[in-house]
C-alpha cells in the first residue's frame, strides 16, 4: 500500500531488535533499488550531512523519523560546494563514529557515494538558484558555493526520492534556496527546516567547531550574544536594518572576530528590508584565525538564554 505524503504514520519505538538495523548503501544504483522498496512501503524521510555528525544533524533525524515511516541519511564531503582555497581536504571526515550515531538515532539507512560516482569525467549538469536569495550573504564571499549545494541536493533527492527532507535553519539561506529550487522545480519531496540546536553556552553546533582553539572557542560566543543583543534592541524598538546590525558588529569587534557579514534581511528575498520586523532574519558569518563560523536568528524568535554558569 501506498501512503499518501501528508499521512504520519508512526514508527516502532526503538528495541533492541531494531536499534541494530540500519544498513549501509554505498552506491547510487544500491541506494535507488532500496529507496524504490521503501517509497512503495509508505514516507520516506531523507537528512543529506557531509558528516562529522552532532546533535544538529541528530536532530534532523529524529525530526524524520517522527514524519516518516523509513529515515535515510547521506554522508559526502561534496567537493564541488567548496572555494579553492577552503577546507574540502581537511574537513573532518568520521564516517565510522558517524555511522553508529546514525544507528542509534534509529535511522534506517546510511547512503555514501564518492566525487568519481557523483561526478564522473563529463559532468557538466549543474542546478542554480538565481538572484538575490543566492547572491547575497554566503553567496556573496562563496562564489559558486551555491551552485555546488542546489546541485548536489537536487542530485541526491533524485537518488532518494524521500517524500520529505529535512534542512537546518543552521545554513538558513540553503534551507530558503533549497525550498524555492522544490518550488521552482515542482520537486516532489516535502522540504522541512529544523531549529538550530546549540550548546548549552549559545554557541550554534557546527561540525566546524571542531576546528577552534580553546580561546577561540570561548570568543565564538560574540556569534550568539551579538545576535541576543540585537533581538533586545529589536524588543526595545530598534527596527533599523543599519542600526541593529551595528548592534551584532559591536559583539563581533570587541571579541576580536573578523566579520563576513552581518545582514538584516528579508527572509523572502534575503534583501534588508526599509524596517525590521519579528519576521526579519539577522544573519551573520566571522572568522576566527582560519575557521568560518555562521549563525543567524529570526528577530521575533529569541534565541534561549545561555545556561547559568555559562559565560555569555
Ligand atoms: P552539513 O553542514 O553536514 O549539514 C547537514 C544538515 O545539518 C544541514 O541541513 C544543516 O543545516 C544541518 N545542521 C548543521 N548544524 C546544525 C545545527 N546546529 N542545528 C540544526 N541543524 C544543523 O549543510 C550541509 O551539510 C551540506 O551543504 C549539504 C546540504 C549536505 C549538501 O552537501
Amino acid at each position: 500500500m501506498r501512503w499518501p505524503h501528508a499521512e504520519v504514520r508512526p514508527r516502532p519505538r526503538l528495541t533492541s531488535a531494531n536499534l541494530f538495523a540500519m544498513i549501509h548503501l554505498d552506491s547510487i544504483p544500491a541506494m535507488q533499488a532500496q529507496a524504490r522498496t521503501w517509497r512503495r512501503e509508505g514516507s520516506l524521510g531523507f537528512v543529506p550531512t557531509m558528516g562529522a555528525l552532532h546533535a544538529g544533524h541528530l536532530s534532523l533525524i529524529a525530526a524524520a523519523r517522527e514524519r516518516c515511516q523509513r529515515v535515510v541519511a547521506s554522508v559526502f564531503v561534496n567537493p564541488t560546494q567548496f572555494g579553492p582555497n577552503e577546507d574540502l581536504a581537511s574537513y573532518p571526515r568520521t564516517l565510522e563514529a558517524d555511522s553508529e550515531l546514525l544507528r542509534a538515532a534509529g535511522c534506517d539507512a546510511l547512503f555514501t557515494t564518492t566525487p568519481a560516482e557523483i561526478y564522473p569525467p563529463g559532468y557538466a549538469s549543474w542546478v542554480t538558484v538565481e538572484g538575490t536569495l543566492s547572491e547575497g550573504l554566503c553567496g556573496a564571499n562563496r562564489p559558486g558555493h551555491f551552485r555546488g549545494v542546489t546541485t548536489i541536493v537536487f542530485k541526491l533527492l533524485q537518488i532518494v526520492s524521500p517524500s520529505d527532507a529535512f534542512f537546518g535553519q543552521k545554513d538558513r539561506q540553503q534551507l530558503l534556496l533549497i525550498q524555492r529550487m522544490a518550488r521552482d522545480l515542482h520537486l516532489e519531496p516535502v522540504i522541512h527546516g529544523c531549529p538550530i540546536v546549540r550548546e548549552p553556552d549559545g554557541l550554534a553546533l557546527s561540525s566546524r567547531n571542531a576546528y577552534l582553539s580553546p580561546d577561540e572557542r570561548s570568543r565564538a560566543l560574540a556569534l550568539s550574544r551579538g545576535l541576543r543583543a540585537a533581538q533586545a534592541a529589536f524588543r526595545s524598538g530598534e527596527v533599523d536594518p543599519t542600526a541593529l546590525a551595528e548592534v551584532v558588529r559591536a559583539q563581533l569587534t570587541s571579541a576580536g572576530l573578523s566579520e563576513d557579514y552581518v545582514s538584516v534581511v528579508d527572509p523572502g528575498d534575503l534583501l534588508p528590508p526599509r524596517q525590521a520586523d519579528a519576521s526579519t532574519i539577522l544573519a551573520l558569518a566571522a572568522k576566527l584565525g582560519k575557521t568560518r563560523l555562521i549563525d543567524n536568528c529570526v528577530l521575533g524568535e529569541p534565541l534561549a538564554q545561555p545556561e547559568e554558569g555559562e559565560p555569555a
